[in-house]
């Protein structure tokens, strides 16, 4: 329940999206939002007023002069109480009335007399051409600089048939960005490197080496550390897991590959964190084959030799201005003891200790955080608001150094 407690306005404006609107509020109150729907005549067009109220549990306005509302005035009960307000779709229109501060119907009327403090999100939808029109390109710049935060557009196929800029963002997505608006900003610009997932590492063309880790603890640190407003880089090796809003994912298989991903990253930008939480195998098969191996009629299994892997997370670590490093050990009994070993072997600030075989695959976790100073434990919660939580440490003692 990442909005439990959160009172959100929705604006809907005339598009065609405002269909995925009714999936966006169904995903808002799973969420635990109280969502307030404010819709304009021409969004009613696309989408009844009853649908947005059986699927918000809310009344829905759409008029300046509702006669419901008892002092008449809309236009001001309905933000005092609100925590943000949402426009999705928002129409090339209705951008121009934001940027003009025009006042001829209820949700642009409430939007120009929200109080000072209140976030105002736009999710923009409409035909490439109409988002690349100067004059809308105009007024996006000058809501911007008014401090509206936009979410979206992303560029893909439009409901006119045409391609490009426009396409108002997906409702996982929205909801996404409206969870983030939430979170503080501690990591605001940083860089931020994170290995996750298991590796891969072939015994010919279609066999391999792996382990049990899903990557979910990783790419719930990527998400988290996005939310906290750092530019976040994921080099996963692979899973079943989307990437996450917000973060650019790089592919690999082989722990080489994902040493060589991690050194790249570190060439092409500084980073300032760097996260180590995949499970890199230690050994690669140094006799690999090129082809399928066959079984033989004597039934001779084959002979598998190992060469090590670079320990990706010790070599950043001792590079010249290296980033904060966060390494991660999963172990199966003594985790005290293994995990503050650990962290002086890497020679990183700060361990992240958890009891592997029993994590793997889980949608829980319990992390035991070690420093110079001894360690910390954060309880069984689920890997969602552990990362949130360890964001947090990483963000305070990557500060202090
Ligand atoms: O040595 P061990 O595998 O237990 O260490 C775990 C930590 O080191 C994790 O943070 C893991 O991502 C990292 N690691 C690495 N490269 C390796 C092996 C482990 O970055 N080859």
């Amino acid at each position: 329940m990442r909005l439990a407690g959160k009172k959100i306005v929705l604006g809907l404006t005339g598009g065609v999206a405002c269909y995925k609107i009714a999936e966006l509020t169904r995903a808002l109150g799973k969420a635990g939002a109280d969502v307030q729907v404010v819709m304009t005549e021409s969004a009613t067009h696309f989408i009844t007023p009853v649908t947005m109220q059986a699927l918000s549990g809310n009344t829905v306005y759409t008029d300046q002069w509702d006669a419901r509302v008892n002092n008449n005035m809309p236009h001001i009960d309905l933000t005092r109480d609100a925590d943000a307000i949402v426009i999705a779709p928002c129409s090339t229109d209705f951008i121009f009335k934001l940027a003009h501060g025009a006042c001829n119907d209820l949700l642009s009327t409430l939007c120009v007399a929200r109080p000072a403090h209140l976030p105002l999100l736009i999710a923009p939808a409409m035909n490439v051409e109409m988002w690349q029109n100067p004059a809308t390109q105009r007024n996006v710049q000058q809501i911007k600089a008014d401090g509206i935060h936009l979410l979206g557009p992303a560029a893909g196929d439009q409901a006119c048939g045409e391609t490009g800029m426009g396409r108002m963002l997906e409702p996982e997505q929205l909801l996404t960005e409206i969870i983030a608006s939430f979170q503080a900003k501690t990591l605001a610009g940083k860089h931020v490197l994170i290995t996750a997932g298991p590796t891969f590492e072939p015994i010919d063309p279609v066999r391999g080496v792996t382990n049990l880790s899903s990557g979910k603890m990783g790419y719930a640190i990527a998400q988290a550390a996005w939310e906290a407003g750092a530019i976040v880089t994921l080099v996963s090796g692979p899973t079943a897991l989307d990437a996450p809003h917000g973060v650019r994912r790089v592919d690999v298989q082989t722990a080489q590959q994902m040493f060589d991903a991690v050194v790249a990253q570190l060439k092409q930008h500084k980073q300032d964190v760097f996260v180590a939480v995949a499970a890199v195998a230690d050994w690669r098969v140094a006799n690999a084959s090129t082809q399928k191996l066959k079984k033989t009629n004597e039934g001779d299994a084959p002979q598998l030799q190992f060469a090590q892997n670079p320990d990706i997370l010790a070599s950043v670590a001792a590079m010249p201005n290296a980033p904060y490093c966060v390494g991660f050990a999963a172990e199966s009994e003594n985790l005290l003891q293994y995990g503050a070993a650990k962290r002086q072997k890497k020679d990183v600030p700060l361990l992240v200790g958890n009891i592997g075989h029993h994590t793997f695959g889980k949608d829980e976790n319990e992390l035991v955080l070690f420093d110079v100073h001894g360690h910390t434990v954060l309880p069984r919660a689920n890997k969602q608001a552990l990362a949130q939580q360890l964001v947090a440490e990483i963000a305070l003692r990557s500060s202090l150094i």
